[in-house]
This record gives C-alpha cells, structure tokens and sequence, in this order.
C-alpha cells in the first residue's frame, strides 16, 4: 500500500467548488453558536479562500477582521472575493502569528486545527493575540467518528488499497481532546457543541466533480485512469440517488468555544 502525499489547498478555485459549500453550511451553525455581539476585531485564522471570512462578515458585523493562511493559492482566491475595507488578508501560519499580544475580541480557526502541526501551540497563539476576556472558538469536521464530509471517498480508496491522506492532527476533531486541550490553556467558560449539516448534489457528475475533481493535492493522488473508474463505479454504488437524481450527503463537525482569562 503506497503512503498518501499530505493535504496540500494549491487552488481556491477548486477549493470553492469542494469544501465551500460545506464551510458556508457548517460556519453559519458555528457563527450562530458563538452569539457574538457586532463591532468586534476578529482574526480568521486558516481563513483558506475566504469563504467563511465572508459569511463572518455578512452574519457577525465585525470592526475589523484580521484573516491570515499559508497558502498564497488560497489568499489570491480571498483577495479577488474580499473587497470589504475592514478585511486585512495575510499569508502565515497559526503556529506563529504575526500580530500583537491582546489585540483581538475574538480568535477563530474554521475547518483549520486538525491541520496545525501542534494544535496546542496554534491555540495557545490564538490566546495570546486575544485580549483579557476575548472569546476563542474553533471547529473542525469530526474526522475520528466518520463526520468529514469526503468520507465516502476515503473509505473507497482505503478499500481499494491506495489510502488518501487524512488531516495530519485529526486527533484534535474528538471532543475528549478539544476538551482536554482548551482546559489545559487555562480558558474559561468552555462550551462544546456538534454540527450537523448536509449537502445536495445535483446528480453524481456534480458530486463527482465537487468531492473527487476538485478535492486538494493529496486526497485522491495519482490515480490510473482505471483505478478512478473504479472509485466512480464504488462511489455510484454506495450513494443512493433520489428519483430527480440528487444525491444527499451528510457531515458534522466538534465545535468548541471560550473565554481568555480576565
Ligand atoms: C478546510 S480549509 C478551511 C478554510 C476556511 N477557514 C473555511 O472555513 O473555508 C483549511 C485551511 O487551513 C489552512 N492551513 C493549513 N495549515 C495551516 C496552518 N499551519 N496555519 C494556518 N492555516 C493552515 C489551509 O491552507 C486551508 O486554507
């Protein structure tokens, strides 16, 4: 069995057609759980094309939002969509942002710290850029019990023998962990919550395009033209079309949220 590349986000335009929708959904549920009042200074962090730092603009009326990703793919994508004054986008990494120490009302990473390196060093940056008594809130897809949305094609190519990557600290998805880590950092007031959401292609061509096409370096890898044949027929037989065609897909995700220390 040959070992999978990494995850790698090299393309935002195929980012919106892969996980977009799937972040639009899942963050409205998040934006609303965090109850936010407006005019806070916000940094996104792992902001990938923008697609929630949008919806944060739309639901959260924030004063300023700081949004920062390593992938300049992701960034260039963010910056054609973002043309919002109080938007300042950036290219770093959450194990070391480049803002000052209690600037922020509210930290948030979006679908981003299963893929930090060390998930308590990008937390512990998001307490330190977050002023006495600032919210930090964070969720990911949960990834241990099934809840990614490309789930499907994970478990065909493992049955198939040609294993895709998974997010490198997955670990952090389970609510133990997340738990665990937020009452390490000292942070107070810490509530949890699951999100449940779906999704409807148009017919499998859409799924096809959207969740195998479109998924970033390292998901699918190098297929042979007959191997991905055979994922299209695993994956025809295992999603149930409705009568119109559509195919529904399920997702959810392990939220968590809290105060810095007054
Ligand atoms: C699934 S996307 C989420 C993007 C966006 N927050 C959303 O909800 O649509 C994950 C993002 O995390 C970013 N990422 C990966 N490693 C990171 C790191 N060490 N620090 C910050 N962001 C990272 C990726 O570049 C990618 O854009």
């Amino acid at each position: 069995m040959s070992s999978p590349e990494p995850i790698k986000f090299t393309d935002g335009a195929a980012y919106e057609r892969f996980m977009a929708p799937w972040s639009r959904s899942a963050g409205t549920l998040f934006l609303d759980w965090l109850a936010t009042g407006p005019g806070l200074a916000w940094v996104d962090v792992g902001s990938g094309n923008g697609a929630f730092t949008e919806l944060l603009l739309a639901k959260s009326a924030p004063s300023s939002v700081c949004a920062i990703d390593p992938s300049d793919a992701q960034i260039a994508t963010a910056r054609q969509k973002l043309s919002a004054k109080q938007v300042e986008l950036s290219i770093g990494d959450a194990m070391a942002l480049p803002y000052d120490a209690n600037r922020f009302d509210v930290a948030v990473m979006a679908l981003v710290l299963f893929f930090v390196p060390d998930p308590r060093k990008g937390v512990s940056e998001m307490i330190r850029v977050t002023k006495p008594g600032g919210m930090i809130a964070s969720y990911t897809w949960d990834v241990m019990r099934g809840g990614t949305p490309p789930q499907p094609v994970w478990e065909e190519l493992d049955a198939m023998g040609k294993p895709s990557a998974r997010p490198p600290s997955a670990d952090i998805s389970r609510f133990a962990a997340l738990k665990a880590l937020w009452a390490e950092l000292g942070i107070r007031d810490v509530e949890t919550r699951e999100l449940v959401v779906e999704r409807t292609f148009a017919d499998f061509d859409d799924y096809w395009l959207s969740m195998v096409v479109s998924s970033p370096s390292g998901v699918v890898g190098n297929l042979s033209d007959g191997e991905k044949a055979e994922l299209k027929r695993r994956l025809q037989d295992r999603l149930p079309a409705s009568a119109k065609g559509e195919i529904t897909v399920h997702a959810w995700a392990t939220a968590i949220k809290g105060r810095k220390v007054a």
